[in-house]
């Protein structure tokens, strides 16, 4: 058992959490770190616990809290899982989270469980491409309409006239990817509040605020405080951190929708594995020391493009000024700028990939929040499914470059960068 009372637990940052909460080491021999608990299923002591267990799992009944609701199967609960989701948890300041196998699952997995047939969205585009392309084909042969509106100040303004009774949520990235637009999420809970559906069918009786905050991170957002209902992760970025595994996270607050992420979850088998958590659980340990070198490099990093002749123009919320109009958002929801970096290259595809093939210290791949350093091109990447005319209405263009600053020290990225762009003239050779 935890010396720490649940009261002096609470107290504690979750930098502090990330190192002990939600493991007991006297119950794996005194282990300091938590096992990997490779089982796919767990023995019942006798056969009356198997079924208060499975009866809980089904919410029957007044079931204990979580974590004290009996080991069944790895698809349903695992303690590496359950580790790994109180310690994110701790992060975002909210009740209770629910791990995946990718952020793709978890974002999949949400908006299944929160809307049926007939359900209507509004999307703030950009989102990343497979978001997009989930909610424009996926969803939509299920007959789960979407309404896209432009992220940014005018985003509430735009949504409003688009609610209907059958609108269910207001699905969110702030910061956009790949453009960092934000968009006021307590805005968008207001309308939520203002509009409530009046169809029956809805899980629970409201219009939802979702929000991705993959691009932020937990360390500088925390969408849940200012209004966001769900809070989803691709956990393969800033939460894992080292582009050695793939996950993905949904937290809640309402036990109404806590429960349908875990009935979900179980009927579509999207969880991690253990080890996957156990990778995760350890990169949280190190979560804000690498968010915070990060975010410094990517200022530096930020400051030297905006001052290159060859770059067009810099999306980094470092570097919005008082008079933006998305600066007053950037003081609500954020306490960092992060380490997203997008910015326009003068010319077009031709010098964007020249600039790219000359990086010799960047590594030219997609993802995002890794310790290294990464550049991909969005319009034929990341965002590559999206049609021409949604790429356009984003800023997607193909002068657009997104950069991914990572821990090394800012002084090599700049010489990267500059050499990169000075070099980078269409036609040239590739070094070899
Ligand atoms: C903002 C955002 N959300 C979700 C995802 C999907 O996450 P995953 O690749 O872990 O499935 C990504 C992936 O790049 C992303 O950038």
């Amino acid at each position: 058992m935890s010396k720490l009372t649940e009261a002096e637990s609470a107290r504690l940052h979750p930098e502090t959490l990330a190192l002990s909460h939600g493991f007991d080491p006297w119950l794996s021999e005194g282990a300091v770190k938590p096992p990997v608990f490779l089982t796919s299923t767990f023995a019942f002591k006798c056969a009356a616990d198997g079924k208060r267990f499975f009866a809980w799992a089904h919410g029957e009944g007044t079931p204990p809290p979580r974590r004290e609701q009996g080991l069944i199967y790895s698809r349903i609960n695992n303690p590496n899982l359950e580790i790994l989701e109180d310690r994110v948890a701790a992060w975002e300041g909210m009740k209770d989270a629910y791990s995946f196998s990718s952020g793709m699952a978890a974002i999949a997995t949400t908006l299944l469980a929160t809307h049926r047939p007939g359900d209507e969205m509004i999307v703030c585009a950009p989102v990343y491409g497979g978001t997009d392309s989930l909610i424009h084909h996926f969803l939509k042969s299920f007959g789960i309409a979407a309404h896209f509106v432009p992220a940014g100040v005018h985003a509430p303004a735009r949504a409003e006239p688009l609610i209907t009774a059958r609108t269910r949520s207001i699905f969110i990235e702030s910061p956009a990817n790949p453009n960092n637009r934000l968009t006021d999420i307590g805005r968008m809970k207001e309308l939520a509040l203002h509009h409530a559906p009046a169809a029956p069918g809805a899980v629970t009786g409201r219009i939802l605020v979702i929000v991705d905050n993959t691009m932020a991170g937990p360390v500088f957002a925390q969408p849940a405080k200012v209004g966001a209902d769900i809070v989803l992760y691709s956990a393969t970025k800033f939460i894992g951190g080292h582009s050695d595994v793939v996950g993905g996270i949904a937290l809640a607050n309402d036990p109404v929708l806590l429960a349908a992420l875990a009935q979900h979850r179980a009927l579509l088998g999207g969880m991690p594995n253990p080890y996957t958590a156990w990778l995760l659980t350890r990169s949280l340990e190190t979560l804000k020391i690498r968010a915070e070198q990060q975010q410094r490099n990517a200022q530096h990093v930020a400051v030297f493009l905006a001052s290159h002749p060859k770059v067009r123009q810099v999306c980094y919320l470092g570097l919005l000024a008082p008079a933006d109009p998305e600066y007053a958002i950037y003081r609500k929801q954020h306490t960092g700028p992060g380490s997203l970096i997008s910015f326009y290259i003068r010319g077009g595809e031709p010098e964007a990939f020249a600039f790219l093939d000359h990086l010799k210290v960047f590594k030219l791949a997609v993802s995002l929040g890794s310790t290294e350093s990464l550049a991909q091109h969005p319009a034929a990447m990341t965002h590559s499914g999206l049609t021409p005319d949604d790429r356009c209405s984003s800023g997607i263009t193909e002068d657009l470059v997104r950069l991914s600053i990572g821990i090394e020290n800012h002084e090599d990225l700049i010489w990267d960068l500059r050499q990169a762009l000075d070099q980078g003239e269409p036609g040239r050779a590739v070094p070899a």
